[in-house]
């Protein structure tokens, strides 16, 4: 089992950007934390990030027979993306939206997600752990068939 952790604008800054709604994990510690956990799994696990959006369409579509899954933090183009929301259709490969703040706690233009139109499930607002719980999130709908 593969699965693809793709995260998208801004998240590269994690540590340093708005620390007070994201924390002072970076993505680089993410990272490790994800690795770690899928090691324990026995999952293979790819770690992408972009701040470009067709970059990111083409992550996901490389993604056909290659991944099983993609935990995706589309960061700011959850809220604007129909070309994301499209791309993740069209792959056919199931995906969990993923945000390390609340996003419904936030501002109202937060509170739309083409992303979630497409998604298996959405996880918000637990920070940097939420990226393991996509992940246990993934192992599980993926055991149970996909
Ligand atoms: C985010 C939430 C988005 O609204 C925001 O634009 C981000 C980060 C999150 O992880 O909380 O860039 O996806």
């Amino acid at each position: 089992t593969s699965i693809l952790v793709l995260n998208g604008p801004n998240l590269n800054l994690l540590g340093m950007r708005q620390p007070e709604i994201y924390g002072h994990t970076t993505l680089a510690d993410i990272e490790a934390m994800c690795l770690a956990h899928a090691e324990t799994h026995g999952l293979a696990l790819a770690f992408e990030q972009s701040n470009h959006e067709g970059a990111l369409i083409d992550a996901i579509h490389a993604a056909r027979g290659t991944h099983d899954g993609i935990i995706l933090n589309a960061g700011a183009y959850t809220h604007s993306s129909i070309a994301l929301m499209d791309a993740l259709a069209s792959v056919q490969i199931p995906a969990i939206e993923l945000h390390l703040s609340n996003v419904h706690a936030r501002e109202d233009y937060r509170h739309v997600s083409y992303i979630a139109r497409v998604a298996v499930g959405v996880i918000c607002g637990f920070g940097a752990p939420g990226y393991i719980l996509a992940l246990d999130a993934m192992r599980g709908h993926l055991e149970r068939g996909g």
